[in-house]
């Protein structure tokens, strides 16, 4: 269902790379919400070419960029504000990496050249992006700025490794940006924290599907699901979240708060 929440909004999309992608589900729903925006992802994702099949659907235009680049993060915002005419009041960074899970190297040998790219791509980005557009004075009063982020930032998930100081430290940019944005042009900066959602990244965590089973039967309402988390997100770049700034918002059927579940103790039961 359509509400015309985000009519006459500009905004950049980080990270849709399939159509199992967060970032796409928020592309797909921002389209149908009325809003005109840019998309964005590496030179090499944009090679696997599906991305322009959601370009054609959304009628946006497709910019290479690396984030750890800050000249081609910042050259996003040049060139959308060119595009769409005008400066932007939405962004969606919807991106994390860490080569240390893809090659599964475990917590206690990681490779630190590797760790300082995990951090690089799935944190220090975010500063990038906000960085960068806080310089151009890219953003319109009462923009949105949303990131993707999860529990493992506050809790023990022993295969989760280095995403999890990622996480802490992505949840700490916010709230810092989130200050320095707010008082200069009421700015909002969150976070929402997402269920385990089976997409490329989610799914390359090692035993995803036991992850996502326990906190599927942990959860009272279930896992919350990427088309759920672009509804999530949607709210919160609509004009009726202008307050809401500086959190990290659970979107996870209720998780964070359990200790245990009937669902879960029934599979200990003697
Ligand atoms: N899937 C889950 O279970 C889950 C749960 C909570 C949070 N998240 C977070 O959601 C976000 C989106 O992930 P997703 O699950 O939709 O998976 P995804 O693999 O579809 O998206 C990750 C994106 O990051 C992009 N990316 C990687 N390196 C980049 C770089 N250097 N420059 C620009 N883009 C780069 C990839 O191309 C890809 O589009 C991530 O931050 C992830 O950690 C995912």
């Amino acid at each position: 269902m359509a509400y015309n929440l985000l009519k006459g909004k500009r905004g950049i999309i980080f990270g849709a790379l399939d159509e199992k992608s967060m970032a796409w589900k928020v592309a797909e729903r921002a389209h149908e919400e009325g809003a005109t925006f840019t998309l964005t992802n590496t030179a090499l994702a944009l090679r696997m070419g599906v991305i322009n099949q959601l370009g054609e659907k959304c009628n946006a235009q497709i910019i290479p960029a690396d984030v750890t680049v800050v000249e081609e993060v910042e050259n996003v915002f040049s060139q959308s504000m060119e595009m769409l005419g005008g400066k932007i009041d939405f962004v969606m960074h919807s991106v994390g990496m860490s080569p240390n899970v893809r090659k599964k190297r475990d917590y206690t040998d990681l490779d630190y050249g590797f760790y300082a790219k995990t951090i690089d791509i799935s944190a220090m980005s975010l500063h990038k992006v906000l960085q960068s557009a806080y310089k151009l004075d890219a953003l319109n009063e009462c923009a949105s700025v949303l990131t993707l982020s999860y529990i493992a930032g506050q809790r023990v998930f022993p295969d989760y490794s280095d995403m999890a100081e990622a996480k802490a430290m992505l949840e700490s940019i916010v709230r810092s940006f989130g200050y320095h944005y707010g008082t200069k042009k009421k700015v909002r900066v969150n976070s929402i924290s997402q269920s385990p959602t089976k997409t490329t990244a989610g799914s390359g965590v090692g035993g995803f599907d036991a992850f996502f089973n326990y906190a599927e039967k942990m959860s009272p309402l279930g896992n919350a699901s990427a088309d759920e988390c672009a509804d999530f997100c949607i709210a919160l770049f609509s004009d009726l979240t202008k307050k809401v700034t500086m959190q990290n918002l659970y979107h996870d059927g209720g998780f964070s708060n359990m200790g245990v579940s009937a669902g879960v103790m029934g599979s200990f039961m003697e």
